[in-house]
């Protein structure tokens, strides 16, 4: 990076290029509030090392019973490590919602931080973080909201949301293996960061450290102009014209929102055809009419159904699903399955179409009926 010759110029220019690109996908202010690195859990961890010397003992964070483990643990950690109490948002098992006077409840004085899920990786259910962060931020507490399973499913705008970071990984939103943290610009430039002398004390860089990535910063460019084409060619009724948003981000948005709508589809044969499997239950939204509230992952148990012979099932007919807790243990432990081997989650994308959604459910039905 930053040589003297042409293909450490043109590396540099690719660097800033995905970062650009990130910002216009996030709807950032600026390239500079995109950080780069490994993956979520990654950069999750590093930011509860320069944020921890913020607090105090007895300050006072809240997490949810709907993170994945990488927006728990590390968050946890830094709360042992700093002597700060943690405070834990539940969802109701009725609704696979949060209720925010619950939300109300938690905050006192001394909230001085949250951890914020957007959209569940087991229940599909995408949250209201604009109003959860709106409540948090006026009582003083720094937002860090966790995009990964939201990000392939909708559009992200971190201005709107007026949240403090927002972190996504590139591989769910069909690029390569690459975390991506928004942070806000002036918390980005204060905060300390483990860094070598050489490297710039400004931000991206200080929180960059060691060599990029650069393979796969180029993906993620590959992932967003993927994104732009369909925003472009199948989501024209969603390009707004007269938008104030950058160009780009107005067609990746209008890619989010043509996939979103074509997801329903997919969520509606998924939820239908497995409710209707006797035992079976869905856990997480269920009526159509609530699906602008859900993506189109899909969970569901049975009592005595073991997840993972099902799941081996399926691969035996090229169906692929996960089992058990994909990570999210806060959820699988407050739905009570942890010791009963979690769920089966079907998760359908934009590329899935509705008759292999309806060959998953035939198939699990099968399955189930002699099971
Ligand atoms: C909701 C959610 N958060 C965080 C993560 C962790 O992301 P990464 O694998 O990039 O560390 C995942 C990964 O599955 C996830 O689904």
């Amino acid at each position: 990076m930053h040589g003297s010759f042409r293909t450490s110029r043109e590396a540099t220019e690719l660097e800033h290029e995905a970062h650009a690109a990130m910002a216009d996908m996030y709807h950032a202010p600026s390239p500079d509030d995109v950080v780069f690195g490994p993956n979520m859990t990654t950069l999750t961890f590093m930011m509860t090392r320069v944020l921890g010397p913020r607090f105090e003992a007895g300050d006072e964070i809240i997490t949810t019973h709907m993170e994945h483990d990488g927006n728990n643990t590390p968050w946890r950690t830094m709360a042992a490590e700093r002597g700060l109490v943690v405070k834990t948002l539940p969802w109701s098992r009725d609704t696979y919602e949060f209720d925010l006077d619950e939300l109300h409840a938690l905050i006192t004085p001394r909230t001085r931080f949250a951890s914020l899920n957007y959209a569940s990786n087991i229940l599909g259910t995408v949250n209201p973080i604009k109003e959860m962060v709106a409540t948090l931020r006026a009582a003083g507490a720094i937002t860090y909201v966790d995009a990964v399973q939201y990000a392939p499913h909708g559009p992200i705008d971190v201005q709107d949301l007026d949240c403090d970071f927002l972190v996504a990984s590139a591989y769910k939103f069909y690029g390569p293996h690459q975390g991506v943290l928004f942070g806000r610009g002036d918390l980005l430039t204060s905060l300390p960061a483990y860094k070598l002398r050489v490297v710039p004390d400004h931000a991206p860089d200080k929180f960059e450290t060691g060599t990029q990535s650069l393979e796969g910063q180029a993906g993620v460019l590959g992932a967003i102009e993927y994104l732009q084409w369909l925003g472009t060619t199948m989501g024209s009724a969603h390009l707004a014209t007269a938008s104030a948003l950058p160009r780009r981000t107005v067609e990746i948005h209008a890619a989010m929102r043509a996939m979103a709508q074509y997801e329903q589809s997919l969520s509606e044969h998924l939820v239908d055809g497995l409710s209707r499997i006797p035992g079976v239950v869905v856990h997480g939204i269920t009526d159509p009419a609530a699906f602008d509230r859900r993506v189109p992952t899909v969970s569901f148990s049975r009592p005595g159904l073991d997840p993972q012979a099902l799941a081996e099932f399926l691969d035996g007919h090229g169906v692929y699903v996960w089992n058990g807790h994909s990570y999210a243990l806060p959820v699988i432990e407050w739905l009570g399955l942890a010791d009963l081997g979690g769920v089966v989650r079907v998760g359908p994308t934009h590329y899935n179409t509705v008759a292999e959604v309806d060959l998953a459910v035939d198939l699990i039905a099968e399955y189930c009926a002699v099971h």
